[in-house]
């Protein structure tokens, strides 16, 4: 059998062997967002209890570009990214690997769907990249931040969201207990339990994170800051394109 067949063809992600890994891992990936694509908005508003909305708004504040700026929206899922930049007078493209979640993006933005890791952009062709839930997803981090560091402009900015688990150990002990039994729970009865199993546990692909600024800086972003969202339960990486 191949590392990439499923076994249990009832869930979207089989983690039997642990978190998949390398071109395994982003079949997987991609297999799930597709499977979980149709009722994956609903289910994000009721397990994050609608701070995703929050969080985006708060990205699309750090980006702080100009109206009539260019901007990349990775890894776009449904959209909801997408909305909020061309609501700010923005002007996105939303680029995803599922076809499932671009099928059900609401948003007026192009779509194309590409894999972050080789975008069809050219050198210093937009000016800035928003990316939201999705760097625990790519296979190579390191890829993906030196594909950034191409496609921005010089002065160009990226605003980077993705969860986190909090450090304080009380806030710990509980974001562990909803995310490790409640979230599952409900994706469960909602949508597919396996896929929101792995959320918790894919936190485990992010490296530690004075080491992912270190390899932004090295794909070439300058001011390079990490900020937590609502007490640790998210993270916004920001930079701007080195000149
Ligand atoms: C948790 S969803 C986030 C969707 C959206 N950004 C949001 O804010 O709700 C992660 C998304 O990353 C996409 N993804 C994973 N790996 C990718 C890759 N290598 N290239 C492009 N998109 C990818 C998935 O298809 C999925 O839509």
């Amino acid at each position: 059998m191949s590392s990439t067949t499923n076994p249990h063809p009832d869930r979207a992600i089989n983690l039997d062997g642990g978190l998949p890994q390398g071109a395994a891992k982003a079949v997987a990936v991609r297999k799930m967002f597709d499977t979980i694509s149709p009722r994956y908005d609903m289910v994000n508003r009721i397990m994050t209890l609608r701070l995703d909305v929050r969080w985006r708004r708060q990205t699309a504040d750090a980006l702080a570009l100009p109206a009539g700026s260019r901007i990349l929206d990775l890894a776009a899922g449904t959209g909801d990214f997408c909305r909020v930049l061309e609501g700010r007078g923005l002007r996105p493209i939303g680029m995803d690997l599922s076809f499932g979640m671009l099928h059900h993006a609401r948003t007026n933005a192009p779509l194309v769907q590409c894999d972050a890791l080789r975008l069809p952009i050219a050198t210093a062709g937009v000016d800035g990249v928003t990316c939201g839930f999705a760097l625990r997803n790519f296979v190579d981090l390191s890829a993906f931040f030196n594909e950034l560091g191409r496609v921005v402009q010089p002065g160009g900015r990226i605003a980077l969201l993705d969860a986190c688990a909090p450090e304080q150990p009380l806030l710990r002990f509980g974001h562990t207990l909803y995310f490790g039994r409640v979230v599952p729970l409900i994706g469960g009865l909602l949508s597919d339990r396996s896929a929101y199993a792995y959320l918790p546990k894919s936190l485990a692909y992010l490296p530690p994170p004075a080491e992912m600024l270190e390899t932004l800086r090295a794909a070439g972003f300058s001011g390079v800051q990490r900020r937590l969202l609502t007490g640790g339960a998210a993270q916004l990486i920001v930079g701007t394109r080195a000149t």
